[in-house]
């Protein structure tokens, strides 16, 4: 199968990348996707079976003030590529986010359920997703949550590198959601493509917890594995640490409609804590 993947300097696109070695992998400075020529000349270059877009503009709080930037990249970058990949008959994945709920039900969410996105980022996700399932027949969208790995930046890394220096964290504890790892998002992204059935499908690791005891499993694991000594947490509450974008309180997805599709199972987030050292 001939995969074009975008995004491919991200947290998802590398490990994309990694198990997919054959496939065409653009990152950001070789295709902008916000740029329908270059989208368009790309896609008829090398003629994919399946576009995998791993780009998006994921900065949450820096969205409330580059909101222009935002839409274009999350939402006008994500109709170019599902018109092109509509004109080269070639299946769509796309990646969307637990962003686009408002955090409200006290269930898990389902992909039925109605969206209410807060925030600039997750309205311009959206907007992305609805663009995609108009301008493509052939497209599978997998929202995810809270995703960590060994690239980029993500909520891991951070942790590790604050426990260095600090010897107290204050860490959200009424935030519920599912870490998930990139590479199981990049495995699940690869297994739809070979089984298509399109539709959005929701996908996280297991189980859920709250930012606060992430931190706690993050640092429990460090100490483990004699990284650092974890430093004292203390469970706050959102409303004790401000950010601009509002994020929801509730954003645990129900995988239900993924494992039946697919045979798609939640990996275990905890299973990847047990060797830190890949995320330093
Ligand atoms: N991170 C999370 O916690 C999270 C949670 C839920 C859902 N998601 C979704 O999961 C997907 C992957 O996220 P991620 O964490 O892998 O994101 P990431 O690490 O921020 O990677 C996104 C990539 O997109 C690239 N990019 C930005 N603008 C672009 C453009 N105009 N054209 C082409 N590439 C562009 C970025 O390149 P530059 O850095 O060079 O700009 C970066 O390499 C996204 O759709 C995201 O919305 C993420």
């Amino acid at each position: 199968m001939n995969f074009l993947i975008t995004g491919a300097g991200g947290q998802v696109g590398q490990e994309l990348q990694r198990l997919l070695p054959q496939a065409n992998a653009l990152t950001h400075s070789q295709l902008d996707i916000g740029d329908i020529s270059a989208v368009r000349n790309a896609v008829q270059a090398f003629k994919p079976h399946a576009i995998i877009n791993a780009a998006a503009y994921t900065a949450v709080d820096k969205a409330e003030e580059e909101v222009e930037k935002a839409y274009l990249i999350n939402h006008i970058g994500a109709k170019n590529l599902a018109i092109a990949s509509e004109e080269q008959n070639a299946i769509l994945l796309h990646i969307s986010t637990d962003y686009v709920f408002d955090g409200k039900k006290t269930e898990p969410y389902s992909e039925t359920d109605a969206s209410n996105p807060q925030s600039v980022y997750g309205k311009s996700k959206l907007l992305g997703e609805e663009a995609v399932l108009q301008h493509c027949e052939k497209a599978m969208i997998l929202r995810t949550a809270w995703v960590f790995g060994r690239y980029g930046k993500n909520f891991v890394k951070t942790m590790l590198s604050l426990g260095k220096t600090r010897r107290h964290l204050r860490i959200v504890a009424d935030q519920f959601g599912s870490p998930t790892e990139a590479q199981d998002i990049a495995n699940a992204l690869i297994c739809m493509a070979k089984n298509p059935q399109f539709g959005i499908y929701h996908y996280s690791g297991m189980p859920y917890v709250s930012w606060f005891e992430f931190a706690q499993k993050i640092f429990q694991a460090a100490h483990k594995q004699g990284i650092l000594h974890a430093p004292q947490l203390e469970a706050i509450s959102s409303e004790e640490y401000p950010t601009q974008a509002c994020r929801p309180k509730n954003s645990r997805l129900n995988l239900n409609k993924i494992n039946n599709a697919f045979g798609i199972e939640a990996c275990d987030w905890q299973q990847h804590l047990q060797d830190l050292r890949k995320y330093l």
